[in-house]
């Protein structure tokens, strides 16, 4: 007893210590890249004079080392003097000072950055003008490829690798512990030798090719940060940049599973025990860090829900394939050695034990794969129409005949091999089969988890119709609304450089189909009175000129007295329905620490409820188990029922004003004027009219109103809330509405 404690304790803290390492790994490594937000001067601006400096303001934090600008004047050749800078003050912006000898004329400036956040690197490129408009002259196009590290097929081949490699150690541990281990110890004490080595090495060549795969993944990264592959650019990654950072972690953890399964202990104990526990812990969290910086970490409400979901669905997948390969090498090959007859008693002890853990793996696997298909595609229509979602398709034709072959194991040869030997030999076959479809599986994984989900290309091609084009001396955007087949809305708005727009100024929109007989339609529009649109001048129509689907040819042509016309062409896509209505409803979501009990009460009820149906609940541990099934059922039941996030009508819909100081004080004076009452001068719930509601007004400054999307808060102002605050539709715009919701997002920081 007394060597029981600490031992015990110690279990504990290696469990703790690999728990924090799995969380620490991905700390932030989630969510999109460093696009640029503005610059200065800004895209097309022409300025009279030579500016201090070139600055860009990104959306996330860069890393100072490998982030760079380059400037080319009008003949492209590359002005040595320019110096990048990350502003020490603010990693969201770098700079480079300019020499104030620059002659006018036409200067593009070309960028390339590494996000701190993520690793990611992002380039691009954009052109202003010194002097006047008689200076300006065609652009310069850079070579793109000064700025993009493109590692090609090393990235995916390195996240085949490493899912395989832990696949493959994650199930050794699950197989060998409840398959092979009891099954082995009934029969022959030499088998057992055998699949104990067996097994033990098998784990640690999972695990030496996840290490390979993560190897794989440095030499892409760096590819990416530096644009080389010298040993200088591995190091400079390595210890230059958060993403080294994390992969040291990463090997730190690897290591510890190392470790453990390297020791004889877990291979030699007789019951599942401490080490036993303890590999399992570890080979389990071990998946953490891949679900965590996985598409279900960048879901933006209910992602503790989604991560987990990812991370069952990885643990299911491990116990189910790599349990196949654990089964084929340390169990079903040994066991060849063995006279006809012998085998078969094994074979036919072993088989049943697997299934079970397979059923409920492919339980497991089918439920948290649907939720995940909801999450990221969210409809069939999505599931054809987007590369992610062929490729997801693919991922699913692929695994249809593993499952079928799982099948016809279970059903049919597994009782064939209780009566007849030679069975054995086709049950060999099909698992080896069952193995080369699981890897397949995983290699279309790889592709699958570098590409952009299904939702996110479906909501950027809804707003697809909308076109900005800085042209000569004018800046004009057009929208399409809604860009489908039938009555559409077209807008163009002009924005002059300088000065007016004069009063004769005409807008024509031209639309054209190549294929279609009897030519361009030609849409006069109407210039609108002037509104509250600054130096912006609008000018629409209504037509249902596009009137079957495909490509279509638009040009717009300005014309103004005593100035050359302004055209402008572009093809673009017309959809049989609006873009915006192919973008799936909303999944439901669940939030906060607890709703992560939700899926995690399914899949031990799954699991429990598969050990319990072995038996047909004939035994009494068996009915126990059954009911403990049932008791986690209605335990998720209830976790969901608790932490489901209420949606509206405009859940998914984005705000279309940007979150600028302006609109946070337009948003600001409206709150004031219509919200203060109740909710408070500060937004804290505090309003002097609170005595007479029937509910306390929510604090608007609390973590609640972080859980909801802007188009959640949008629906409230607007309908209000039954029955305790009123809908203001009929005294606020849209756009108010909008300043609103910036301005609600302000309280929070
Ligand atoms: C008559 C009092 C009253 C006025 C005026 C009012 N609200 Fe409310 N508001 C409430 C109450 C009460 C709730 C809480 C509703 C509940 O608990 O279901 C609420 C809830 C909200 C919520 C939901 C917060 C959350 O996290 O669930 C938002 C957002 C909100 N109000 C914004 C506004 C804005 C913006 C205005 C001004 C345009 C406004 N409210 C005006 C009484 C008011």
């Amino acid at each position: 007893m007394t060597s029981w404690r600490p031992a015990r304790t110690s279990t504990a803290i290696a469990l703790f210590l690999a728990l924090l390492v799995s969380l620490l790994i991905p700390a932030q490594s989630v969510s999109g890249h460093a696009y640029l937000d503005e610059s200065s001067p800004d895209a097309g601006d022409i300025v009279e004079d030579v500016p201090d400096e070139v600055r860009l303001w990104f959306t996330e934090p860069l890393e100072p080392d490998h982030s760079f600008i380059i400037l080319y004047d009008a003949t492209g050749e590359e002005i040595d003097e320019v110096e990048s800078r990350i502003d020490p003050d603010d990693q969201f912006q770098m700079y480079t000072p300019l020499p104030d000898d620059l002659p006018n004329g036409t200067y593009t400036v070309q960028w390339r950055n590494i996000s701190a956040a993520d690793g990611h690197s992002e380039s691009g490129f954009f052109s202003f003008t010194i002097g006047s408009r008689e200076d300006m002259t065609e652009p310069v196009s850079p070579d793109e490829d000064v700025t993009t590290g493109n590692p090609g097929l090393i990235e995916p081949l390195s996240k085949w690798l490493s899912f395989i490699g832990i696949t493959t150690a994650v199930g050794t541990v699950f197989a060998w512990l409840w398959v092979i281990r009891p099954t082995m110890m009934d029969h022959s004490q030499y088998v057992l030798q055998v699949a104990r080595r067996r097994a033990r090495n098998l784990a640690l060549v999972g695990l030496g090719i996840a290490v390979l795969g993560s190897v794989l993944a440095l030499v892409a990264q760096t590819i990416i940060v530096t644009l080389g592959l010298t040993i200088q650019d591995v190091t400079d990654t390595l210890f230059g940049t958060q993403y080294g950072l994390f992969w040291g972690l990463r090997i730190l953890q690897f290591a510890m599973l190392g470790a453990i399964l390297y020791s004889g202990a877990l291979w030699r104990q007789t019951r599942v025990r401490r080490t036993g526990w303890l590999a399992l812990g570890i080979a389990l969290l071990a998946l953490l860090p891949f679900s965590m910086s996985s598409h279900a970490a960048a879901v933006s409400i209910g992602t503790n829900v989604a991560i987990i979901n990812d991370w069952l669905h990885l643990a299911a997948t491990a116990v189910w394939i790599g349990g196949l390969i654990a089964l084929f090498g340390a169990a079903i090959l040994p066991t060849r050695s063995l006279e006809p007859e012998e085998r078969q008693r094994v074979l036919a002890d072993l088989i049943p034990r697997f299934s079970t853990m397979a059923i409920a793996s492919v339980v497991v696997l089918t439920l948290s794969g649907i939720y995940s298909a909801w999450l990221q595609v969210g409809s069939i229509s999505a599931m054809q129409e987007t590369e992610y979602g062929r490729t997801l398709s693919l991922k699913l034709l692929i695994s249809l005949p593993l499952f079928l072959l799982g099948g016809l194991n279970l059903m049919v040869i597994s009782p064939w091999m209780k009566r007849a030997a030679q069975a054995g030999k086709h049950f060999g076959r099909t698992v080896a089969a069952e193995i080369a479809l699981g890897a397949a599986v995983l290699g279309v994984v790889a592709v699958l988890v570098s590409m952009a989900p299904a939702r996110d290309t479906l909501e950027s091609q809804a707003e697809r119709t909308n076109f900005r084009f800085e042209h000569m001396d004018l800046t004009v955007a057009t929208y399409i609304s809604p860009g489908a087949v039938g009555q559409n809305n077209y807008t163009v708005d002009v924005i002059p450089d300088g000065g007016e727009l004069p009063e004769d100024t005409s807008v024509e929109l031209r639309l054209g189909r190549e294929a279609l007989l009897g030519g361009t339609r030609q849409i006069e529009l109407e210039r609108l009175p002037e509104g509250d649109r600054g130096r912006s001048v609008r000018f629409a129509e209504n037509g249902s000129d596009l009137s079957i689907p495909g490509t279509w040819d638009m040009e717009i042509v300005i014309q103004r007295t005593n100035e050359v016309d302004w055209r402008i062409d572009r093809s673009f896509e017309v959809p049989e329905v609006p873009a915006q209505d192919q973008v799936p409803g909303p999944p439901p979501r669940l939030e906060g620490l607890q709703s992560v009990g939700a899926p995690i009460g399914i899949a031990l009820a799954v699991v429990f409820g598969a050990v319990a149906a072995r038996h047909r609940f004939r035994t009494e541990p068996d009915r126990i188990l059954g009911w403990l099934a049932l008791m986690f059922l209605v335990f998720a039941a209830l976790t969901t029922w608790q932490t489901l996030v209420e949606t509206t009508p405009t859940t998914q819909a984005r705000n279309p004003i940007l979150s600028t100081p302006q609109s946070i004080e337009t948003g600001r004076e409206l709150y004031l004027e219509h919200c203060a009452v109740c909710h408070g001068p500060e937004g804290e719930g505090d309003g002097e009219d609170i005595d007479r509601l029937e509910r306390p007004p929510a604090d608007l400054t609390g973590p609640h109103v972080e859980i909801h999307t802007d188009g959640d808060i949008y629906w409230w102002i607007m309908d209000g809330i039954d029955p305790a605050m009123p809908g203001f539709e009929s005294e606020l715009s849209d756009e108010d509405a909008w300043h609103l919701v910036n301005y609600i997002r302000s309280l929070r920081e």
